[in-house]
């Protein structure tokens, strides 16, 4: 998704917007660009394609300025070409933006009608001529900006500046993510903390709805024109972890990182294996009451939802459903009283998701029926954080490569505490079992480095795959949620067209896909349906497909002719899923490689889907 970095500051600003856009690089992106103020003008460089054609723009045109805004732009209006890349220019005015204006096109017949030239197709320039427009009837940048954000319909983060006020820099929040960095004698802007990380770790959260003005030495909020205060946070997040350190790719480093990730997370809620006392206290009262869970998620995020099902009714009965945000938001839901509405989101920002959490607050609001909100999510200050009223947080790090994978793990131990909490609460769970799950829980991230070692293993599976097209991923249980997670994990990254299925509605169609040219994937953990599975495994076999088995290492499931296993250590069937996550992110990863894509930066994709 698009990028905004901006800065107010003595020095040049010029690297530091550079260096800014390449930290969010892995968002996902087509083109480039920046504005700078320089005496009188706005100079301003764009690119198609990625950063380093813009730094290249730049060092040899040495635009430099202590003023000025950069985007990277992820294409929603119009192509992805120079005209199109941000910033867009009226005049003296520079503005990047973030989201979509939806009203844009009402906008731009009444500009068009005022006269003004329209260069480019996005949304994005109606704002650069409102702008324009208003500061012949206002007195300041700033006013001009509050009177043009009313007419403004949708989400959207914009960063606007004007060759008039070489000090300051003009930056709206509504419905889009937008942090201020606060430095020293210098202030920037961004759409994700993690670009500003090099230059300081101090930062102002932007609410929806807020207007704000920096200059050099001063941070103004505003809310319906009244100042307002917001606290500036100080983050410990070290600029080392955004760094692919002796890794080739993030995916890699992050797929290592799963143990250590995973042993953060299950940290703040165990106190050797009870759970703590003081682990989502503030929600017991709420845990108390509800009747049943509805998760909403998108994506890799869903499908360690469809786990949690699982888990939710088997271990603690407690009823749960699941649903893909982007459905569940248009599909007008029951929406039924004391439900835990449980958001789970990587970024926090998903459009889909959280546009499903604010419809159903409204309509539960309006309807005076009583609901729970909580989000599970890796990013302290998101909106999803934010708007829930609990949160449980996966200690995972910034995860940077577009696939996700330790986000994922960290998403089912936080799910699996979850569950132990609110089984704990309504006595629907023994202590003992508490206590021997928190003991596997506790050993999880020693089984998953052990799981690790498979690797040169799955590197030398995935070299079957690369002259293949499709591919099929199977597993029952809470391993059909993994088969769809490793399809999803293969396709997006190596591009080659994978399903997952529930390896007991093979012959109900997808059977008919097999034959000698078709991989098929298998996930084998040792459980109550291993030999469903094995009686699966034969079906694929008779009809000439290969195997290539994940297998728990005592499932008796070994190589021979056309079926490959690669063994992966015992854990009890509840967290087994966590575990075979770890050999289909290795596999789609190795595939990839192989195949040249481009695994961190995926075509067509973005890290954090914050339009709809
Ligand atoms: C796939 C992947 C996506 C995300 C989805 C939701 O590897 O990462 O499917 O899971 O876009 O994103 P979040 O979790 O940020 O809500």
């Amino acid at each position: 998704m698009c990028g905004i970095v901006g800065g107010v500051a003595e020095r040049s600003i010029t690297n530091i917007l550079i260096e800014g856009l390449k930290r969010l690089e892995y968002r996902g992106y087509d083109s480039a660009g920046l504005a700078l103020v320089s005496q009188d003008a706005i100079l301003r460089e764009r690119r198609v394609g990625k950063v380093a054609n813009l730094e290249q723009a730049v060092n040899e045109s040495l635009v430099t300025g202590s003023l000025g805004i950069a985007h990277t732009r992820w294409a929603t209006h119009g192509k992805p070409t120079e005209n199109n890349a941000h910033p867009h220019v009226s005049g003296h005015v520079a503005v990047v933006h973030n989201g979509i204006i939806e009203n844009y096109q009402e906008l731009k017949d009444d500009l068009e009608a005022l006269g003004y030239v329209f260069t480019s197709q996005t949304d994005t320039e109606v704002v650069a001529h409102l702008v324009h427009d208003a500061l012949k009837s206002t007195s300041s940048l700033l006013e001009a900006v509050q009177s043009v954000v009313p007419q403004l319909k949708g989400a959207y983060a914009l960063g606007i500046i004007h060759t008039d006020y070489p000090d300051e820099l003009i930056t709206v929040r509504e419905g889009s993510p937008l942090v201020i960095g606060v430095g020293i004698g210098e202030n920037f802007i961004s759409s994700d903390q993690l670009a500003l990380l090099p230059i300081t770790n101090r930062f102002i959260y932007l609410e929806e709805g807020d207007i704000a003005r920096l200059t050099r030495d001063k941070i103004e909020v505003f809310v319906n024109g009244q100042l307002v205060n917001r606290p500036v946070k100080e983050l410990d997040a070290t600029v080392s972890n955004a760094s692919k350190g002796e890794f080739k790719h993030y995916m890699l480093k992050e797929i290592y990182e799963q143990p250590e990730a995973l042993q953060q997370t299950i940290s703040q809620a165990l106190d050797g294996n009870a759970l703590r006392a003081d682990f989502l206290k503030q929600a017991e009262a709420d845990f108390a009451n509800i009747q049943q869970v509805q998760i909403l998620a998108c994506g890799t995020s869903y499908h360690a939802g469809m786990i949690a099902k699982y888990w939710f009714e088997q271990l603690i009965d407690v009823p749960c459903q699941v649903e893909i945000a982007s459905e569940f938001r248009y599909r007008t839901p029951v929406i039924v009283n004391n439900t835990l509405y449980l958001c789970i989101s990587q970024s926090g920002e998903t459009a889909d998701t959280l546009a499903a959490l604010r419809d159903t607050q409204k309509r539960a609001v309006s309807k005076n029926i009583n609901i729970v909100t909580m989000a599970i999510c890796n990013v302290a200050t998101s909106s999803m954080i934010r708007e829930t009223n609990h949160s449980l947080l996966t200690l995972a790090g910034p995860e940077i490569g577009v696939a996700s994978t330790k986000a994922f793990t960290t998403q089912l131990a936080a799910l699996m505490l979850l569950i132990l909490k609110i089984g704990q609460i309504k006595q629907t769970i023994s202590e003992h079992q508490i206590q021997s799950i928190a003991a596997e829980l506790w050993h999880l991230p020693k089984v998953i480095l052990d799981t690790l070692q498979n690797n040169a293993a799955i590197l030398r599976l995935s070299e079957l795959f690369v002259e293949k097209q499709h591919c099929l991923f199977l597993g029952r249980g809470t391993h059909f949620p993994i088969a769809l997670e490793g399809a999803l994990k293969l396709k997006e990254i190596s591009y080659i067209h994978a399903e997952g299925y529930a390896a007991g509605e093979l012959k109900h169609g997808p059977l008919a896909l097999v034959d000698n040219d078709m991989p098929v994937v298998i996930l084998a953990p040792q459980d109550d349906m291993l030999d469903k599975l094995k009686s699966n495994m034969e079906e694929v076999q008779a009809r000439g497909g290969e195997l290539f088995v994940f297998a728990d290492e005592h499932s008796g499931i070994h190589n021979k002719d056309r079926q490959h296993v690669v063994s992966v250590p015992s854990i009890s069937a509840t967290l087994a899923p966590i575990v075979y996550s770890v050999p289909v992110q290795l596999l789609s990863y190795h595939v990839a490689v192989l195949r040249g894509t481009d695994v961190d930066q995926p075509r067509n994709l973005a890290k954090s889907v914050t339009v709809e």
